[in-house]
Parts: structure tokens; C-alpha cells; sequence
């Protein structure tokens, strides 16, 4: 089984439907408040369920909802049907997306998934893609020195604060008995530190910045925000 698999299914990630549900808004609130202008348009690459994309769409002229998993985008087609501000779209059908266009591109928890190749491809793509003052920002990158434990007393955290700490006590107890950890085990996530991927974001073409804070619950993870470079010699 490869990541991708993995994600093209159920996943045992969230413990019950309160931590999906609180976790999607957490991330659209803080997606929300990068976006640059009403008018913008925003691609949110990798995704995920996306279940308060609305917030995010309020906030924008177009928001593109981009994921890899066929389960997933099938769930987003039907859950934002009647969105008209909102586009489902393949990894493939990026494409059809005009060169410089996008204003914003938010790749939340997605990069630990990726190789390092298939992260470089994607940075040409998603650069291609962006309008010269257009933003890149990916988020919940994983340091080198970050474990599973760190991921575990962050969950707690969240969870204590949201009202659902049993249910993430019987549900990492869960995780360490399912197929995320013998894939996480097997496979492995891949971690960059902050100066990798300041050097790489740089070497392709961008202005990087490390944001003080991460998206989301997890403040062991980092978030870049990234600006193309306009004139390179
Ligand atoms: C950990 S989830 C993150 C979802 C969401 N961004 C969030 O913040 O919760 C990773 C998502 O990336 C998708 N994904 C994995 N590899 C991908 C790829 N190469 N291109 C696009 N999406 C991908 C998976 O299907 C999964 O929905």
C-alpha cells in the first residue's frame, strides 16, 4: 500500500467526527486570513475533505479544491455541487488552469507525504501557475526532530481545548494498532528542516519566509510562505 492508497479510503487519522469537523475549520479559518482580496483566486492543493471550504470561499472570488484521492474529490463534488464559487479538480486537471492566474496556493499537511522529487515537480507546477505578486504557502511541514509522540501531545492539546479528549485517548491508542502506523513505520514521512526548505523554495524560484506560526493545531510543524521571484538573472 502506498500513501496515496491509504488516503483514497477512510482514514483512521481523526478519532471522531467533533475533531474532523473542528480540525477542517481551524484550517479554513487560518486559509481565510490569507487570502489577499475578495476577488482572489485560490487554489487549496491536497485538500482533504475541506468540510468548511465554504468559509474559505466566502472569502474569495474562486476557490480551486484540488486532491488526489478519487473517494475524496467524489465526497467534495457532492457536498459543494451548489457552490458556484467552488472547483473541484484532479492533481491532472491542474492544467486547465491558466499560467499566472492564481493569487494564493495553500498546501496544508500534504508535503510529508510526497517524495522530494515529486515535491520539486509540484513546486514548477504551482509556480507556473501563480500571478508575479501571488502567494505560495505550505504548511504543517515536519522538522527533522518531530516525532510521532510530538504529533500525540499536540492531538492532546487540541483535543482538550475542543471537548473530545476521550475519544483522542481511544483514538491514538487506535492509530498505533491501524495501517497509518505500519505505513508511517514502513514508508516513513518525509521532514525538512527550516534551512532545506528555505534552500530548495529558493533554488526554485521563490522569495521564502518562515510565518511565526503554523496553520492548524500542530505548533511543532512549520509554515512557509513563498513569492516567486520577478526577475532572476
Ligand atoms: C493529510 S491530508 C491533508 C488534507 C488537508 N489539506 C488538511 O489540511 O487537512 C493529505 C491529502 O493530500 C492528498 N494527496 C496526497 N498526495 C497527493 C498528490 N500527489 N496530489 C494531490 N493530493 C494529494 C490526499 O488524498 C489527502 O486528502
Amino acid at each position: 500500500m502506498s500513501w496515496r492508497d491509504f488516503w483514497n479510503a477512510d482514514t483512521p487519522i481523526y478519532v471522531n467526527d467533533r475533531h474532523k469537523i473542528l480540525h477542517y475549520r481551524l484550517v479554513a479559518r487560518d486559509i481565510a486570513a490569507l487570502v489577499p482580496s475578495p476577488e482572489a483566486v485560490v487554489l487549496d492543493y491536497g485538500c482533504g475533505e475541506a468540510l468548511s471550504a465554504r468559509r474559505v470561499a466566502a472569502a474569495c472570488g474562486r476557490l480551486y479544491l484540488c486532491d488526489g484521492a478519487p473517494l475524496v474529490r467524489e465526497r467534495l463534488e457532492e457536498r459543494f455541487a451548489a457552490e458556484p464559487k467552488i472547483v473541484v479538480l484532479s492533481p491532472e486537471a491542474i492544467d486547465a488552469i491558466a499560467p499566472a492566474s492564481l493569487d494564493l496556493i495553500v498546501v496544508n499537511s500534504l508535503l510529508q507525504y510526497l517524495s522530494v522529487e515529486e515535491f520539486g515537480d509540484l513546486l514548477g507546477l504551482w509556480r507556473e501557475r501563480l500571478k508575479p505578486a501571488g502567494r505560495l504557502v505550505l504548511a504543517d511541514v515536519i522538522p527533522p526532530d518531530a516525532s510521532a509522540l510530538d504529533d500525540a501531545r499536540a492531538l492532546l492539546g487540541f483535543a482538550w481545548q475542543g471537548g473530545f479528549l476521550g475519544a483522542a485517548l481511544v483514538g491514538l491508542a487506535r492509530t498505533t494498532l491501524s495501517e497509518y502506523r505500519t505505513l508511517r513505520a514502513e514508508l516513513g514521512l518525509t521532514h525538512y528542516s527550516e534551512g532545506e526548505m528555505i534552500e530548495t523554495l529558493r533554488e526554485r524560484g521563490f522569495v521564502p519566509e518562515r510565518r511565526p506560526s503554523n496553520l492548524g493545531h500542530n505548533q511543532g510543524r512549520m509554515t512557509f510562505l513563498a513569492r516567486p521571484v520577478l526577475f532572476q538573472r
